[in-house]
C-alpha cells in the first residue's frame, strides 16, 4: 500500500517535469491549422469567422462593461481561494511553476479579468483559438476542462488570482 503511494508520487512528478519543457511536439498541426485560418481570416474581410477573435476579451459574455476591477475585495478573494483549492489547485498552482497547467503568478498582466472569466467559464471554444491557449496547450497537452463556474464563482477566482499578483 505504501509502495502504490510512493509509485504514485512519483508518477505525478514526472508529469509535472514533463510539462515544464519547452520542447516543440509535434502535435502542433492544430494549433498551425487555427493559425492558418485565422491569417486567411484577416486577408479576407468578407469572413466573420475566427477573424472577428479578440484575444484581450476572449470568447463569452464578461468585457469591461461588466467586470469592474476598480477596488480590490479580500473576502472575495477568500471565497476565490476556497474554490480553486476544490477546483483547479490539482492542475495549478499559485506560483509560476506549471503543474498540469500553466503557474497562475502573473496571469492578471498577461490577461484582462474579462478575459479569465470568459475563459474559466467555458474554456473549449477559447483553447481552439487563442494564440496564448495554443501555445500553452503545446506544452501542456491537455485541454482545460470545463470546470461549470458561474459568474460569482468566476469573479472570486479572478479577486484571488489578482491577491497572488500583489492586488492590496
Ligand atoms: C485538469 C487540469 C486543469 C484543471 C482542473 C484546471 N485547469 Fe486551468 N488550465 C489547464 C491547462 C492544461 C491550461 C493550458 C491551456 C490548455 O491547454 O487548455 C490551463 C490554463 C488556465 C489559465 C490560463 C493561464 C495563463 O497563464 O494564461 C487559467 C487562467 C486557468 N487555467 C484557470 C483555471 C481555473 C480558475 C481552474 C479551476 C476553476 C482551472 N484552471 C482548472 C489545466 C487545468
Amino acid at each position: 500500500m505504501k509502495n502504490l503511494k510512493l509509485f504514485l508520487i512519483g508518477l505525478a512528478t514526472i508529469t509535472i517535469i514533463s510539462c515544464g519543457g519547452d520542447k516543440k511536439i509535434e502535435s502542433s498541426t492544430e494549433s498551425n491549422s487555427a493559425e492558418a485560418s485565422s491569417a486567411s481570416a484577416e486577408s479576407t474581410s468578407t469572413s466573420t469567422s475566427s477573424g472577428d477573435y479578440d484575444p484581450k476579451r476572449g470568447l463569452g459574455k464578461y468585457d469591461e462593461s461588466n467586470v469592474d476591477v476598480s477596488k480590490f475585495d479580500a473576502t472575495m478573494a477568500a471565497e476565490g481561494k476556497k474554490i480553486a483549492e476544490v477546483k483547479c489547485t490539482s492542475c495549478h498552482k499559485p506560483t509560476e511553476e506549471k503543474l498540469v497547467g500553466p503557474g497562475w503568478k502573473g496571469v492578471t498582466t498577461r490577461q484582462t479579468p474579462y478575459w479569465i472569466m470568459n475563459f474559466i467559464s467555458n474554456p473549449d471554444p477559447m483553447i481552439s483559438v487563442d494564440p496564448e491557449l495554443q501555445k500553452q496547450l503545446e506544452i501542456c497537452l491537455v485541454r482545460m476542462p470545463n470546470q461549470g463556474l458561474n459568474e460569482t464563482e468566476a469573479r472570486q477566482v479572478v479577486e484571488y488570482m489578482r491577491e497572488i499578483d500583489g492586488a492590496k
